[in-house]
């Protein structure tokens, strides 16, 4: 059995127990650190880790030179299967149309599909991997990723399929999610579109394997609760648990349609109120949210803290998109979680990590330091404390990132 070590660490940072699969309110601001360690890995999977003054034999050794090492971040929403940039909407932006009127004019995710429909399925998997691997190089080791930027069936599929290349094809790992829902495509009214998704799309995702989860776009302008509800009934019966969009826009209800389905997450979150932190405490759903778009479209940031002093646990995900979060930059994320919403940098780490794990159903796998673990490593340059990333959050940080014990070539 191969094994490497990693030695000379400043600090292990992220040590979490076996079992442990989401942190949750006081618990959010805490977490497992080793001072002057090594970290062993045997085929991809943490072995052990303790102080150097123990460091045991290996085969191969990788001196992280008095940095730090965390576990990989976990993005447990993107939308990174697109064709194209959307820059003309961000000069539409910029002279002062809202999301919301770019969408009603047939733009954002409507020209996203209709670019979609113009590449091929080769095509959009070279773009999409592109993504992947900018992610890989800035420390992401786990990415969902969603359909919903075909809006009819054909094209759905195709995206779907794509997700599968890419989870076949990358060393990170990829949950795939059907959001179908995400718009009404063309050429339907409201009501055929919202049977279609319920009544040919879910049916056909389910019988090719092509998702592990189902979304909806429950917002203002979008879907309905009524529409959610259906949709997450459909989906719960060909075996697809939910993950939903849910308050961006406006208090939408979708918060206790996604509790109310045991959704795995709710996210966005950007317009809550006390009734929706209530509606999630004592449930298995994650409420997960994207600072990323909030800093992109001007929306106010989620009430991260509020949800924490309730005894909740929070996500941060990145909702790498064209249209309103054109970046998959996690430490970024942290930086704008830090700044933006007052979470320390470990509530932020154990956001981005083991609890946006917990919300692709993969905290037993990954999103800590945990023996058994797949070894999906940040060594960062020297480093005094965890809060430098945040804080100087555009200087670069680190030295490796590893997925399952493998180096990445490129890192930022
Ligand atoms: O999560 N809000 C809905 N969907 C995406 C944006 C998609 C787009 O504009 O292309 C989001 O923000
Ligand atoms: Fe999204």
């Amino acid at each position: 059995m191969a094994t490497i070590c990693i030695k000379n660490i400043g600090e292990i940072i992220g040590i979490v127990p076996q079992g442990v699969r989401r942190k949750e309110g006081a618990e959010m601001n805490e977490t497992g650190i080793m001072h002057d360690a090594y970290l062993l890995i045997e085929d991809g999977r943490i072995a052990a880790f303790g102080l150097m003054t123990e460091m045991p034999q290996a085969d191969e050794y990788i001196d992280a030179e008095r940095g730090l090492v965390l576990p990989s971040f976990c993005d447990s929403h993107t939308h990174i299967v697109y064709s194209k940039a959307r820059h003309n909407e961000f000069l539409d932006k910029i002279n002062g149309l809202t999301y919301e009127q770019i969408a009603a004019n047939g733009g954002g995710i409507l020209n996203s599909a209709d670019y979609l429909h113009n590449t091929s399925e080769d095509d959009l998997y070279e773009q999409s991997m592109k993504r992947v691997n900018e992610m890989i190089g800035k420390g992401t080791g786990a990415i969902e990723i969603k359909s919903g930027y075909g809006l009819n069936t054909e094209d759905e599929m195709k995206m779907l399929r794509v997700i599968r290349r890419i989870k076949e094809t990358s060393p990170a790992i990829i949950k795939s999610t059907f959001l179908g829902a995400h718009a009404v495509g063309r050429g339907y009214t409201h009501e055929q579109y919202v049977r279609l998704v319920c009544e040919e799309m879910i049916p056909r995702v389910a019988a090719e394997q092509l998702a592990d989860y189902v979304d909806v776009f429950c917002d203002e302008g979008f879907f309905t609760v009524e529409d959610t509800d259906s949709i997450l009934t459909q989906g719960a019966k060909y075996g697809l648990k939910a993950k939903i969009h849910a308050n961006e826009l406006a208090v939408s209800g979708g918060v206790q349609v996604g509790v109310k389905h045991g959704a795995l997450s709710v996210d966005h979150l950007e317009k809550t109120t006390d009734v929706e932190i209530e509606a999630l405490r004592g449930t298995t759903t994650m409420p997960t949210m994207l600072p990323g778009s909030s800093f992109f479209l001007g929306l106010p940031y989620g009430r991260a803290k509020d949800y924490i002093k309730a005894g909740l646990g929070v996500a941060l995900a990145s909702d790498y998109n064209p249209g309103s979060s054109p970046s998959g930059d996690m430490r970024f994320v942290m930086a704008l979680a830090c700044i933006q919403m007052k979470l320390t940098p470990i509530q932020a780490l154990n956001a981005l990590t083991l609890n946006s794990a917990y919300a692709m159903d993969l905290s037993d796998e990954v999103g800590s330091i945990t023996i058994g673990k797949r070894a999906n490593l940040i060594i960062t340059h020297p480093m005094q404390s965890l809060a430098i990333i945040p804080y100087q959050y555009q200087s670069p940080w680190m030295h490796y990132h590893l997925l399952s014990g493998v180096p990445c070539s490129q890192t930022t």
